[in-house]
């Protein structure tokens, strides 16, 4: 997967170098191009804002550095392809599991992180004219910039792709995964020593027994998800009852 990022800080990214992620792009899974939209200014400031139409407080990413960085990422790419830009924003749709997945299966992701109070929108309607768009907001709080949202997106992304994960099952296991953990969260996990500060592991998990072991975390799962997402329960369904069982 080709990941380019458009951004007034490219530093901000540089986690994308360690861990998961770096190791997917030194293997050649993903193929990550960051770009400093500064460098589309003409201007010796550098200006990549202005004062709001119709006024109020803050200032709006101006449209033609933006406009000049998204023609130049379209034409870096490979010939006669698009990628599907991807503008993380606290007004966006919620960046979920699900749209996660989906983003996966694209070839190529161009992120435009904004600062301050957000890009002008007509670059982001005429971006739509050219490519897919999708505006995603990463939870219901608002950040200094879109670019901790762009690792948060990334991450996600780039786990998913082939190969990334060393156990390809250890994905479907993940809260929010499509098919039997669908709308549950993961229940707690444990690891040895059996017995650590005179508290002891869940009989359970030592018994062998895959059915039991299973039906435990089960339980646990709705429990937690009980507690912790309420919101979550309602969208369970007998029907979903049934495939968590048959999946079980
Ligand atoms: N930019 C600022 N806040 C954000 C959020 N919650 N999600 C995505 N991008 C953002």
């Amino acid at each position: 997967m080709r990941i380019d990022v458009v951004t007034i800080f490219p530093e901000y990214l540089e986690p994308l170098n360690v861990s998961l992620v770096g190791k997917a792009r030194a293997r050649g899974q993903l193929d990550v191009h960051l770009h400093d939209l500064r460098g589309w200014t003409h201007d010796v400031h550098r200006t990549v804002d202005d004062s709001p139409y119709g006024g109020g407080p803050g200032m709006v990413m101006k449209p033609e550095p933006w406009g000049e960085a998204l023609d130049a990422v379209l034409a870096a790419g490979p010939e006669g392809e698009v990628p599907t830009l991807v503008v993380p924003t606290p007004s966006g749709v919620p960046f979920t599991q699900e749209l996660a997945q989906e983003l996966a299966q694209r070839p190529w992701l161009a992120f435009a992180p904004a600062r301050y109070e957000g890009i002008d929108r007509r670059v982001i309607e005429e971006a739509a004219t050219r490519m897919p768009v999708v505006e995603a907001s990463i939870g219901d709080y608002v950040l200094a910039g879109g670019e901790v949202a762009v690792l948060v997106m990334v991450e996600a992304v780039a786990r998913l792709l082939p190969g990334v994960l060393g156990n390809a099952a250890s994905h479907q296991d993940d809260s929010f995964a499509p098919g039997a953990m669908a709308d549950l969260l993961e229940g707690p996990v444990y690891t040895k020593p059996a017995e650590w500060r005179g508290r002891e592991v869940p009989e359970v998990l030592l018994s062998g027994n895959h059915g039991k072991i299973a039906r435990w975390r089960r339980e646990q799962a709705f429990a937690r998800t009980l507690a912790n997402r309420p919101d979550l329960v309602a969208r369970w369904r007998l029907e979903g009852f049934d495939k968590k069982e048959r999946a079980a």
